[in-house]
């Protein structure tokens, strides 16, 4: 017998809740339990969760009742949720659904291993306190079992800015920043196991000020200069940032590190100054259209990505304009946009809402121009020369799959390419939602 059991992973949300997955499969791992792909395989299921609509939160309890049966089979079987939703619901999860028997918070995941060994033992626990250990110095090293060439790093997590409709600052807890060395040190195993793109993550990554081996407090512009003199890591991108926190060193670096990819993701939430109040944003329109001018100005191909609600608390015909507005003038090349979501213990939660169907009207106005967008930025590649960073196999036979320095998805069908190869491809055509290509 190999240890204790199979493990079976979902995952739902963000990418930090991707690589939180990887850690906690890797932390089993070396108490014996294998990866399964099979539910009905496993020993033990985990369901890491995301609160931040309503609608992903649910989509918990669904899977749940869908599980439910597995345990009647197999009753050996625990079900654990992990993620936002263990943190915010907690023991309401264990009264809510019976079939559960362990929730644990994002902070506690390096004690994953020995709750789940209590619940084999039968026990139903809930670890969500934020524990006074940093969960990062009791994980095990990184050994990710998919040898994939991109992977994601997190160096930052938590957020400090409560956006007024925002669950992160409580799910996630306090912004806490991982020592630089740390993170090197990371990069460094995911390099040597044949990782050529790191992207840094954080709920608020731009505003990284880990420790540096120096005793100083390094800014996120620092760390990717350093993390760009690896040898082998050969692209560096980073997600989420916050318009506050874009320290000039950092837009500088994005003319200056070419190992820094040409894609930025800023969300902006809104173009209405009314509403950025509102969300507590701590930014104007002006603002932030002035920072993307001197994002431009730094690296004029850069793509800029967005996220944005509509429908929030108060939001009126004309502010919702101002959204259009500031749209039409960024011109962005990828975009998320959402119908705002109320969600428990946030303050805009209290507020009266926008008429739903008014919201929907509003979002599929939005989804429309940002969609043309998208189309026109894909477009404009066609006949150009790109980097690509190929992943896996494409969808038709002797296809290449993998994404550009502008993070598209690009094909490629050439019997030479293998996964992990970083190539330059001068791009075809664009098709609905990739590019095609030949290698230059
Ligand atoms: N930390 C990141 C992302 C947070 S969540 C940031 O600060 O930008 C990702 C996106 O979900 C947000 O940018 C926002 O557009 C959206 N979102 C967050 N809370 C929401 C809510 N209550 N309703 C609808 N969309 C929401
Ligand atoms: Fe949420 Fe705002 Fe923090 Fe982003 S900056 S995680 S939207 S509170
Ligand atoms: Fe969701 Fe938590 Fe990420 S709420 S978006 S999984 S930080």
């Amino acid at each position: 017998m190999a240890g204790p059991g199979k493990v079976h992973l979902r995952t739902w949300g963000c990418q930090m809740n991707v690589y939180d997955s990887e850690r906690m499969a890797e932390a089993l791992a070396r108490d014996g339990w294998t990866e399964t792909e099979a539910a009905e395989d496993a020993d033990l299921i985990l369901l890491n969760t995301c609160h931040i609509r309503e609608k992903a939160a649910e989509k918990v309890f669904s899977e749940i009742g869908r599980l439910k049966p597995l345990k009647a089979a197999n009753p050996a079987l625990r079900l654990a949720v992990t993620g936002c939703v263990a943190q915010a619901e907690g023991a309401e999860i264990l009264a809510r659904a019976p079939a559960v028997d362990l929730v644990v918070g994002p902070q506690a995941y390096h004690r994953l291993p020995a709750l789940a060994a209590a619940a084999a033992g039968g026990a139903r626990l809930v670890e969500t306190a934020f524990p006074a250990e940093d969960k990062f110095d009791h994980l095990p090293a990184r050994a990710p079992a998919r040898r994939a060439p991109a992977a994601f790093l997190t160096v930052q997590e938590g957020c400090d800015k409560f956006c007024a409709f925002c669950v992160v600052p409580y799910t996630r807890g306090a912004e806490t920043s991982r020592p630089a060395a740390r993170v090197i040190e990371e990069a460094r195993s995911l390099v040597a196991r044949g990782v050529r793109e790191i992207t840094l993550l954080g709920q608020n990554v731009n505003a990284y000020h880990g420790a540096g081996p120096d005793g100083a407090a390094w800014g996120l512009a620092r760390l990717i200069g350093e993390l760009a003199a690896l040898e082998g890591l050969e692209r560096i991108r980073y997600t989420t940032s916050h318009p506050g926190d874009m320290a000039d060193e950092l837009v500088a670096a994005h003319g200056s590190e070419p190992k820094l990819m040409p894609y930025l993701h800023l969300p902006v939430q809104s173009g209405s100054d009314r509403m950025l109040k509102a969300m507590n944003r701590r930014h104007t329109a002006a603002a932030y259209l002035r920072l993307i001018g001197r994002i431009r100005a730094a690296r004029p191909d850069i793509l800029i990505s967005g996220d944005f609600i509509v429908g929030f608390p108060g939001e009126t015909e004309a502010d919702f304009r101002a959204t259009l507005d500031l749209v039409a003038e960024v011109g962005y090349g990828q975009a998320y946009s959402f119908r705002y979501s109320p969600r428990p213990g946030t303050p805009a939660a209290e507020r009266p809402g926008v008429d739903p169907a008014e919201a929907d009207d509003r979002l599929a106005r939005l989804q429309a121009l940002l969609a043309r967008q998208q189309a026109a930025a894909q477009a404009a590649m066609v006949g150009r020369e790109v980097g690509v960073l190929f992943e896996r196999p494409g969808r038709l036979a002797g296809q290449m799959a993998g994404k550009s320095d502008h993070l598209m998805a690009v094909h490629v069908a050439d019997p030479a390419l293998a996964a992990g190869d970083l190539r330059r491809v001068r791009i075809t055509a664009a098709l609905a939602n990739s590019l095609a290509g030949v290698l230059a």
